[in-house]
């Protein structure tokens, strides 16, 4: 069942976070429903630009609805993630979508605060809710790179500023996190204080935690033992997953962890069977591999369990 991400944010506010993971694929779909099934979890269904147009984008809305109908029982919304104006406003017309996020945060304060409430008002305008971002995470998007030293951890004043003047639904705010795989030098740690701040002036408003993947150490070491050559990775701590949760982070995004699934999967997989060329015994794999994964980081969220509870409140 697709829901809105307000009524997922609405009952894990302060207790859980919802998964919000990326799929390009019917694959990662297939086990990205199959592992919040088996978890219990409600989740959030991410498509960045990328991976619209990936092949087409009518086609991972098809695949969404498919999976839809394969597992009745799941409850999830679905989200364009990193969208600019044009794509959020293509995504607000195709009345598919649960919730956009116009991700102006690369652009001076009032620029981000001008484009997020032209999106806010043609989304609201359609029951749509928007996800908007202030501060500059570190790492690489599909088309904007941001160097380390220009990163920029959100200020929690600008914070409650931009979402008055803005009336945006949702806010990612940078606390020390970035995209990709290379995270961290050294000891890695959230910005507790920097939330803690947020959240006194946004009390009740749900935050966003966008560059969560953990990089985990033996699936880096696995892909590296299977011809990759992935040096220095480091992710965040999946252990601040809840204390985040906590502080009113109500959307963990995670995409990196789930390349990296794929990329152990099938690098050992062609380098154990050398004269295999089928493509579905891998595939079958990471379905069934990425379904674990899932499963697990929604424990670690707290959303694993939560299902029938969503359920009931929602009167379903
Ligand atoms: O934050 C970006 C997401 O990981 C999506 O990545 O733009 O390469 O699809 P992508
Ligand atoms: P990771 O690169 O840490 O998986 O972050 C994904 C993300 O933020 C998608 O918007
Ligand atoms: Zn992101």
């Amino acid at each position: 069942m697709i829901v809105t991400s307000a009524q997922l944010f609405q009952h894990a506010y302060g207790k859980y976070a919802v998964g919000a993971y990326n799929i390009n694929n019917a694959e990662q779909a297939m086990g990205l429903f199959k592992g919040c099934i088996q978890s219990k979890a409600p989740f959030i269904i991410q498509i960045s630009k990328g991976a619209r147009k990936y092949t087409d984008k009518r086609m991972l809305e098809a695949i969404i609805r498919a999976a839809a109908e394969i597992f009745p029982e799941s409850i999830f919304a679905v989200h364009l993630d990193h969208g600019d104006e044009e794509t959020c406003y293509d995504c607000i017309d195709s009345g598919f979508f649960s919730s956009v996020m116009i991700d102006a945060s690369h652009d001076p304060f009032d620029q981000n605060v001008a484009i997020t409430k032209r999106v806010v008002d043609r989304a609201h305008a359609k029951g749509i809710s928007v996800e908007a971002e202030l501060g500059m995470l570190g790492g690489v998007e599909e088309d904007i790179k941001v160097e380390d030293g220009h990163a920029t951890l959100t200020n929690p004043a600008e914070a409650e500023d931009f979402v008055k003047k803005t009336g945006c639904d949702s806010l990612a705010c940078a606390i020390g996190t970035s995209h990709g795989a290379f995270k961290f030098k050294g000891r890695q740690s959230l910005h507790f204080d920097v939330l803690d701040k947020i959240k006194l002036r946004l009390p009740g408003f749900p935050l966003v935690m966008h560059g969560s993947s953990s990089v985990p150490k033996e699936e880096v070491d696995r892909i590296n033992a299977a011809g990759g050559t992935i040096k220095d990775s480091m992710g965040v701590d999946v252990n601040e997953y809840l204390p985040a949760a906590k502080r009113g982070v109500t959307k963990i995004n995670i995409d990196t962890d789930g390349r990296l699934v794929w990329t152990r999967v099938h690098r050992e997989f062609f380098r154990d069977k050398p004269a295999e060329f089928d493509f579905r015994p891998p595939g079958k794999i990471f379905i069934e591999e990425y379904a674990k994964f899932i499963a697990s980081r929604n424990h670690l969220l707290g959303s694993a369990g939560q299902l029938d509870d969503l359920r009931q409140s929602l009167g379903k």
